[in-house]
């Protein structure tokens, strides 16, 4: 069982948008090893087939579980939304995921109805809304696609003119639905939170599935008895199949802090 809770948490993603979630681990539970894992060769996945997403999501899976990770995360909505049954299925410890974790805090927060933005992929697949009504089928939810924030973030636009004119556009029809809360059902959203709370006014409680599901893992060590009992500075590494160098340069912005013990997987 010590072993078992020295061993790292198990953290993966499209690419590089995940590590909203590690920060969010890191400030969360500062004692954890992490291994993140980013497919930044074949990333992005929110506009590919469901077929192709679990195909990649099972080889990711099956990486991290040959590392003895005690816990997996799946950061990525998109992954989450079509091949969550894929890594339950493969996964021998327990598996958490970004869109149980911002399902439940939506119907948590609510009143009056939940908008849902995320990638095409995630969006198409009704996965929030799914979520969202086994825990209370008379919340309405309201799905909205938008496809151009990620590369916004990716390019680090994250309160300009574009930016916010994007957000202005793809919101339009969420604002005109009686929502009280805003579910950021991508892990590129989180950047965007500022500009995002600006255009859809005080009225709106937003919803980062990265903060919600770095307390849902909190509370599962602490149920497991899985924290890691070394109280030392952790190691955390990362894994990425195309060259590190962007994802070390945009990633620091992710991470709010220097990116080290970066390894390239050659599949
Ligand atoms: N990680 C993806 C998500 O959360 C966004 C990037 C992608 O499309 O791969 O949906």
């Amino acid at each position: 069982m010590a072993a078992q809770a020295r061993s790292p948490i198990g953290v993966f993603d499209s690419g590089i948008g995940g590590l909203t979630v590690v920060r969010t681990l890191m400030e969360r539970l500062p004692f954890e090893d992490i291994i993140y894992f980013g497919d930044t060769a074949r990333v992005p996945y929110g506009v590919k087939s469901r077929d192709t997403i679990r195909a990649f999501t099972r080889q990711i899976t099956e990486f991290l579980l040959a590392r003895d990770v005690k816990l997996l995360i799946v950061a990525c909505n998109t992954m989450a939304a079509v091949a969550i049954d894929e890594v339950r299925a493969l996964s021998t410890v327990p598996v958490l995921d970004v869109i149980d974790a911002g399902a439940r805090a939506a119907v948590e927060i609510t009143r009056k109805g939940v908008g849902v933005i995320g990638t095409p992929t995630t969006i198409n697949s009704n996965a929030y809304a799914r979520s969202i009504h086994a825990l209370n089928p008379a919340v309405h939810v309201y799905s909205q696609a938008c496809p151009l924030f990620v590369p916004l973030v990716e390019e680090g636009w994250l309160d300009n003119e574009v930016a916010r004119l994007t957000a202005r556009e793809y919101l339009k029809p969420v604002l005109e639905e009686q929502i009280d809360t805003l579910v950021l059902g991508c892990t590129h959203y989180p950047l965007l939170k500022p500009l995002l709370q600006e255009v859809v006014g005080p009225g709106i409680q937003l919803v980062d599935s990265a903060i919600t599901v770095a307390e849902q893992t909190a509370a599962a060590l602490d149920r497991l008895g899985l924290h890691n009992p070394q109280r030392v500075a952790p190691h955390y590494q990362y894994y990425v199949t195309d060259v590190p160098l962007r994802f070390q340069t945009i990633g620091s912005r992710f991470l709010g802090r220097e990116l080290t013990h970066l390894e390239q997987v050659r599949w």
